[in-house]
């Protein structure tokens, strides 16, 4: 089905319609098209979405007898639309033609990674044996990102007459693009305006209704390579606009173009006097098809060379497509722009294009390739810091806290009910309580300054979050004199499934692991950051945010106090974990097959999942994802709890025999986890994790959107994960642990101010290359050596005899 660079599909299938619109989905960063055909609106086979990064709405639904107000991404108004019949000079025109009208004889389509193009191969056959054949191609401009276009060659065979094309923009637009959200208020576009330019150009113009986001699409609509013949009709509807117009076909093998440029632009767009002005403009300016298509594929080929990734077979091809979807999501675009990271693309409308904790597997990623992008996603939540302080002043916390669902203005945007599909039934929802998204943010600061070295963005925006966010940990740790501890109460960890103890009145539950270990390495780096902080900054930052020595002392003292629950020998999920049920994972797969949303099925029941030690993805076991084992140990070790080689493959065991991966991110974390210590589940996880999407294994979910901390997540498990890369102290540290099915890959690294380092694993060994320039050597670190690699040097390093990186018991 692929090969290498393009990713191809056969023949029509409604079924697969809409995973293949998500997976064939183009974008720049700044807008994403979902690969839907042109020639139909949206229905049960078709979701022809375009969302915009960062543009949100605001509607008030009624659900379950609620007043529910939802901030969505809006889909907006759609550019595509492009349909045609065939009309033989010696007959009645034909019907209008789509890939679900039975004439269709023949279907294939292939997306263009490496050039950033999809294009689409149909043939309608009439009963009389006459035959159009249609190639269409489009793109949406990696170097222009308000640009798209759109060419559709039109072939006759057995016959000869016109084609009638009709195209336009279509406004009339809603978010439906996700079943379980149909009760919910759908249409977020007001006051369109259309008009056309020129002869050859239609606009369309609206805006959102409550964030009042004005947008504006203009399309030049262009036959063969002249303007303005054949003639067109104009019509405009109330939320369309379009024109219709003739092409002469002249027989068999005659073939008739015509070429559609859409510029799109929102008023939060920067220098612009109008969207409306700029998108006509845009589209009256830009170039034809062949030199937007030349200009679009070399940016595309300057990309592809900051983010180069060699991986040998299927996995490989399957890295490509991520790192492409990656790419169309956060490009360097994105840096331009007040976005953060949407948990599901730009690609559908689930989870509402809301930004999650997610980022925390995506910008360790683009870190290494491109890190004026990684510094705009920490800037977005730097914007939202005033909010984040006003979140937690609201329930009497100090500090900042980080919603766990984010979007246009950085107050909490998770949902206060969501559905169950299977039982029908809206219930509450708790997952806000997931306070660990601030750790998360934490530490994507610091791995963000760790591998650029951005020293001005570590003591300015970087350290003010990083303040604020050790302020709310400290704030919300309470000291329980009976165990000696801090204890931090009341959270959910990443394990979504268990929100609440068994009958209990309050949601939330007791000593995460997860959260408090992160609280305290957040509290540790803070405090660090503390003391390397020139003093004039530091003064500055303490006198602004009240912070003085009294507080940083009591920061320290919780660094090291912390509780961390222990049972059986195994650092447990929460307090209270083991005193709960054991499920019968055996009978429950028995009785549904696919259990990964265990939540569901249980509630269906009439039962919870928070009565079972039944977790959705890793929890405890995202501390080895995060941290190399030296780290890891070493925060316990401050905190006073061992931590060795045998308590954390038991753990692993542990969790690993209890978990129903109901998330992407857990399939990911796992095969993490589990090739660092050499277990031989790694591969399936890791297999799992790469077809997450493809083969759409969340059962649907794919069609709404990708999920991108695990796209961007497979793509650091080679990069990171295989090589155990780690940019601290100066240096490159390298702790290679190759899956024997991964075990041979390269991937050019950008680290501080060398901007192409090669790293490539071959068979026990590993390959520094170090390009000629005037940026120094390179130091790295591995098996307890330092090596330096000079620049132009290009060195093969043997690898040490493998280990866990644990301690020994
Ligand atoms: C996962 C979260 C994740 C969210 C968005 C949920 O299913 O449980 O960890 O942040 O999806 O991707």
């Amino acid at each position: 089905m692929n090969s290498g660079w393009t990713w191809s599909y056969q023949g029509y299938d409604p079924q697969a319609e809409r995973l293949r619109e998500t997976l064939c989905a183009l974008g720049n960063g700044y807008f994403v098209t979902r690969g839907a055909a042109t020639e139909t609106p949206a229905g049960p086979v078709h979701y022809p979405g375009t969302y915009a990064a960062g543009c949100y709405n605001r509607l008030t639904s009624t659900v379950a007898g609620r007043q529910v107000e939802n901030e969505d991404m809006v889909n907006l108004p759609n550019w595509l639309p492009l349909r045609y019949r065939m009309c033989p000079s010696d007959a009645p025109p034909g019907p209008w033609l789509s890939p679900d009208h039975p004439q269709l004889a023949e279907h294939r389509q292939t997306l263009d990674l490496r050039h950033g193009t999809l294009t689409r191969w149909s043939t309608y056959e009439q009963e009389d044996g006459r035959r159009l054949r249609v190639k269409q191609t489009r793109l949406v401009h990696m170097g222009d990102p308000h640009l798209a276009a759109l060419r559709t060659l039109f072939t006759a065979d057995g016959w000869a007459g016109e084609v009638e094309v009709e195209t336009g923009i279509d406004g009339d637009v809603r978010n439906d693009g996700v079943a379980r959200y149909r009760e919910l208020a759908s249409r977020h576009l007001a006051d369109w305006e259309c008009g056309h330019e020129q002869g050859d150009t239609v606009w369309l113009s609206c805006r959102t209704l409550d964030s009042d986001v004005r947008i504006a699409l203009a399309a030049r609509i262009q036959v063969g390579s002249g303007r303005g013949v054949p003639p067109r009709t104009t019509e405009r509807g109330g939320q369309r606009v379009g024109q219709r117009l003739r092409l002469p076909v002249l027989g068999t093998g005659s073939t008739a173009v015509v070429d559609k440029t859409v510029a799109l632009y929102t008023s939060r767009d920067p220098a612009i006097g109008s969207p409306l002005r700029a998108a006509v403009d845009g589209a009256l300016a830009a170039p034809d098809f062949p030199r937007l298509l030349a200009t679009h594929r070399a940016a595309w080929e300057h990309l592809w060379e900051r983010a180069e990734l060699e991986v040998p077979g299927e996995a490989g091809e399957i890295l490509q497509l991520h790192l492409f979807h990656v790419l169309q999501t956060l490009s360097p675009h994105t840096a331009e722009l007040d976005v953060g990271v949407p948990a599901r693309g730009l690609h559908g409308e689930a989870y509402r294009g809301h930004v999650f904790w997610d980022e925390l597997f995506v910008l360790p990623f683009l870190n290494l390739h491109l890190p004026e992008v990684s510094r705009a996603l920490l800037d977005y939540r730097h914007r939202r810091l005033p909010a984040a302080c006003r979140a937690a002043r609201e329930v009497g916390r100090a500090g900042a806290m980080y919603p766990w669902q984010s979007g246009s203005d950085g107050r909490e945007e998770t949902q206060q009910l969501h559905l169950n599909p299977r039982s029908g039934r809206w219930l509450p929802d708790h997952s806000r309580l997931q306070h660990h998204v601030g750790s998360a943010i934490a530490y994507n600061i610091w791995q963000y300054c760790q591998a650029s070295g951005d020293m001005e963005f570590l003591y300015g925006h970087g350290a003010e979050m990083l303040l604020g966010i050790a302020r709310f940990w400290a704030d919300c740790a309470t000291w329980d004199p009976s165990i000696g501890r801090y204890r931090i109460r009341g959270v959910v960890g990443p394990d979504e499934y268990h929100d609440s103890y068994p009958g209990a009145a309050e949601p939330g539950l007791d000593d995460n692991a997860y959260t408090n270990v992160t609280a305290a390495w957040v509290l540790r780096r803070a405090l660090d950051l503390g003391r390397a902080l020139p003093e004039a900054c530091r003064r500055e930052l303490c006198e602004r945010n009240h912070l003085g020595e009294e507080e940083m002392a009591r920061w320290d003292d919780i660094a090291h106090r912390l509780y961390v629950p222990y049972h059986q020998g195994v650092i447990s999920q929460f307090a209270g974990y083991p005193d709960l049920a054991e499920l019968d994972w055996a009978e429950y797969r028995r009785r549904y097959g696919d259990i990964r949303r265990l939540d569901r099925i249980l509630e269906a029941e009439g039962d919870t999942v928070n009565r079972y030690q039944a977790s959705k993805q890793a929890d405890v076991l995202m501390l080895g994802y995060l941290f190399s084992p030296a780290e890891l140990a070493d925060v316990f070790r401050q905190l006073g709890y061992a931590l060795d080689d045998d308590i954390w493959r038991r753990t692993v065991e542990y969790y690993l025999a209890r978990t129903s991966h109901g998330s992407t991110l857990s399939a990911l974390v796992h095969a993490w986890v589990l090739a660092r210590v050499r277990h031989d589940d790694a591969w399936s996880y890791c297999e799992e994790a790469l077809t997450g999407d493809v083969a759409d294994l969340q059962g649907g979910t794919t069609t709404e959107g990708i999920h991108l901390g695990a796209m961007a997540g497979t793509l650091d498990l080679v990069q990171r994960g295989m090589t155990g890369l780690e940019t601290r102290d100066g240096a490159l540290w390298l702790a290679p642990a190759p899956l024997p099915q991964l075990s041979k890959f390269a991937v050019r690294i950008r680290y501080r101010r060398h901007w192409d380092i090669g790293l490539a694993l071959r068979a026990e060994r590993v390959r520094v290359a170090v390009p000629v320039g005037g940026n120094g050597p390179v130091h790295v670190r591995l098996g307890g050596r330092t090596f330096t690699v000079a620049p132009g040097a290009d060195r093969w390093l043997g690898l040490p005899a493998s280990h866990s990186g644990y301690p020994a018991p």
